[in-house]
């Protein structure tokens, strides 16, 4: 049996990338000699189909609707919040309040004033904050980031970005909050798509 520490994870939102992060986690024995346990104990979710799947994770001990409840769990030292984006600056900001590391996901504050004032909490927390995304790392967004260090361009003139999600080319895939349309403002609670027209990923 392993003497190492345990590291307890907390999942909200336990969706898509919740569920990855749990694939994640299960395969955790492949790492040679880790220097830490990680094991998924706690996940929130508002939808009752969303947690039930987690009914599966024997290490899981708290399954609940509520993020505020997840959070203020004891058990619990690393919170994954894989929420909406209109979401992410209120959860980020009560998990580094609560003290706890967290692993957050992009866009890290859905607008300028709200990463500004997720990194303003961060600033006074000792804890780990990370926000990953795999783009970054794929040979042809590196490819781009190496031309702009290297001044590899003239003068910009239009720059046209668009970013095709392979599971968004699925026309038999039900709507979600990500393409949803309808009227939006930075204060209501839904996708900022209609708004811009593009599709947040
Ligand atoms: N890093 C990457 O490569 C990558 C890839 C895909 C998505 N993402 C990001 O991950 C995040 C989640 O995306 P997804 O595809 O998993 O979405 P999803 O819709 O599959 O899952 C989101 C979950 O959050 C739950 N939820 C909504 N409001 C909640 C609340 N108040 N409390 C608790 N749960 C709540 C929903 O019920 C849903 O189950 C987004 O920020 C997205 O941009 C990142």
């Amino acid at each position: 049996m392993s003497t190492k520490k345990n590291v307890n994870i907390g999942i909200i939102g336990g969706g898509l990338m919740g569920r990855e992060l749990a694939s994640a986690l299960a395969r955790w024995f492949v790492f040679v000699d880790p220097p830490v346990e990680a094991r998924l104990v706690a996940v929130a979710d508002l939808s009752e189909q969303a947690r039930e799947w987690f009914r599966r994770v024997p290490t899981v001990t708290q399954i609940t609707a509520s993020a505020g409840e997840l959070i203020a769990n004891p058990e619990v030292d690393v919170v994954y919040a894989a929420v909406p984006h209109q979401l992410h600056q209120q959860i980020y900001l009560q998990v580094i309040e609560a003290g706890k590391d967290l692993l957050a996901e992009k866009p890290f504050g859905i607008d300028l004033s709200a990463a500004e004032q997720i990194n303003a909490a961060i600033s006074h927390t000792k804890r780990f904050v990370r926000c990953s995304s795999e783009f970054p790392f794929m040979p042809g967004a590196q490819k781009v980031i190496q031309f702009i260090q290297e001044k590899r361009y003239g003068k910009p003139l239009e720059i046209r970005v668009g970013f095709h999600h392979s599971s968004d080319l699925d026309p038999t895939k039900p709507i979600n909050w990500k393409p949803r349309r309808r009227s939006w403002s930075w204060s209501t609670p839904t996708t900022p798509m209609a708004a811009t027209g593009r599709r947040p990923h």
